[in-house]
């Protein structure tokens, strides 16, 4: 960021010009710095949704929307699905390069010594309704968090945020399947040191104390793979949400707690959970058109959940590879026709040849087919959009660390284009009509 460049401004108003400097990225589109915008000519910016605004710099995540390109501190996401595994990203994700075999080790053996609960939790899960949605509960627990970890919340120490990080990283799967656990009357099931981080989250769900639960090795590694998609996305809504949040200095915890709530919506994260619904609801692909042509129609609120997305104007490459590894997943748990996933492809298919969907560059987004994988290894609806958040979570606290480790950082404080009444005195309630 040189600040060499710079962007001239002029107020057809006042005949006022301004020369704002332009900061250069390293992939992608460099920015105007209209930090002093304001103050030299008295104007906001104006800008919902976020559509020209970088909110801050980063060093995690890059995509590229044009091109369908997504990467994670400079690595391909296609490289990493292929090569790596959960926990090595989450690695490099915290600490910006990849680990060698003894910082694996090492982070792999505090991740896993961190994923116990404190017991007195348990009565937080009881305090729920037995039909409470998992990420109602999810919100409101890990919110909790930061009531009992007082020895790791100055967030002015390096050490302390760290410890944070792993904490929430480690635990977030054992509140996930605490969550299920309860929807469904099923007692708890305690960590298990010897699992790995997916094997751990399948056990934790699915084992009863009263018979032996055999963890599906195809069932782990797809959950690893699925994971490492949705570990970052730059600032989307729940990670720019957790940035707010912790930009006032905020409990860490409490952050995260904000960033889940955010990823529910349908919108979000919680597309993932609407795809399904939606698939079911079409029922036969004769019903396709009748369904594109409610998508198409802006009368009807009716939306193609799992098709569009604000940056990729492009082949989302997370649904690329979540595709692929659906036709793998579904035929290694013998289920290649399943009628679920036939649907889709045609549904895919069927919008991909639409002029409505091609000139809006509407594609596949992550959450089309997440659900599918999800449903083949026996995850209920309501739990996908927690598995989102499971994974999401690195991207969240790795995208706290550096904003939080930043010299400058300032309270987040967007202006408004106010609209409403301009002054008026107060009228006493018997002189109102
Ligand atoms: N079905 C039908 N029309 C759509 C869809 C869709 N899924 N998505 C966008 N459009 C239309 C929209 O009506 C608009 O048309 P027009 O220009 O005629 O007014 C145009 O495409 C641009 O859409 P937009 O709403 O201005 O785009 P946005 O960037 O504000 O919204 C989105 C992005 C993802 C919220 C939206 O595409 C959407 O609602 N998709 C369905 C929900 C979904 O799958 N969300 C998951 C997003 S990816 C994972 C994640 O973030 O968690």
């Amino acid at each position: 960021m040189n600040g060499k460049h710079s962007v001239t401004v002029t107020d057809n108003r006042t005949g006022r010009q301004i020369d704002l400097p332009v900061k250069d990225a390293t992939e992608g589109p460099a920015a105007v710095d209209i930090g002093g915008f304001f103050k030299q000519l008295g104007y906001f910016t104006y800008d919902p949704g976020f559509v020209s605004t970088a909110s801050c710099h980063s060093s995690l995540t890059y995509l590229d929307g044009e091109q369908g390109m997504l990467m994670y501190r400079g690595y391909p996401i296609e490289q990493l699905a292929e090569k790596s595994s959960f926990i090595e990203v989450a690695y490099l994700m915290l600490y910006g390069e990849l680990p060698n075999t003894a910082q694996l080790d090492e982070f792999s053996g505090i991740i896993t010594h961190h994923t116990m609960l404190n017991e007195a939790l348990k009565s937080f899960f009881r305090g729920f309704y037995h039909d409470a949605h998992p990420m109602a509960i999810m919100v409101g627990v890990v919110g909790s968090l930061s009531a009992f970890y007082h020895d790791s919340s100055d967030i002015t120490n390096p050490r302390h945020r760290i410890i944070a990080a792993h904490r929430m990283i480690a635990k977030m799967p054992s509140i996930a399947a605490a969550s299920y656990k309860h929807s469904v009357g099923e007692p708890q099931v305690y960590p298990d040191n010897s699992l790995s981080y997916t094997g751990n989250l399948l056990n934790m769900m699915f084992a009863v104390p009263c018979e032996a639960y055999r963890i599906d090795p195809v069932a782990e590694k797809a959950l690893d793979l699925i994971f490492i998609l949705h570990i970052d996305h730059e600032q989307n809504a729940s990670t720019s949400t957790v940035r707010l949040a912790g930009s006032s200095g905020a409990n860490p915890f409490a952050c995260i707690a904000s960033g889940i709530a955010a990823l529910w919506g349908p919108a979000h994260g919680g597309a993932n959970e609407a795809v399904l619904s939606m698939l079911e609801e079409i029922g036969d692909a004769k019903e396709i058109p009748k369904y594109l042509a409610r998508a198409k129609d802006k009368d009807d609120p009716f939306r193609l959940m799992g098709f569009g997305h604000r940056v990729y104007k492009n082949y989302d490459p997370r649904a690329r590879i979540i595709r692929k590894m659906c036709h793998e997943v579904l035929a290694k748990l013998g289920d290649e026709n399943d009628p679920m996933f036939e649907l889709a492809l045609r549904l895919e298919e069927i919008a991909l040849s639409d002029d409505y969907f091609i000139e809006r560059k509407l594609y596949p987004n992550v959450d089309f087919y997440s659900g599918l994988i999800y449903k083949a290894l026996g995850i209920p609806a309501n739990m996908f959009t927690v598995m989102f958040a499971i994974a999401r979570t690195v991207g969240w606290v790795a995208q706290w660390m550096e904003m939080i480790s930043e010299k400058n950082q300032r309270i987040g404080r967007p202006r408004q284009l106010y609209v409403g009444p301009t002054r008026r005195d107060y009228m006493p309630i018997e002189e109102r009509r």
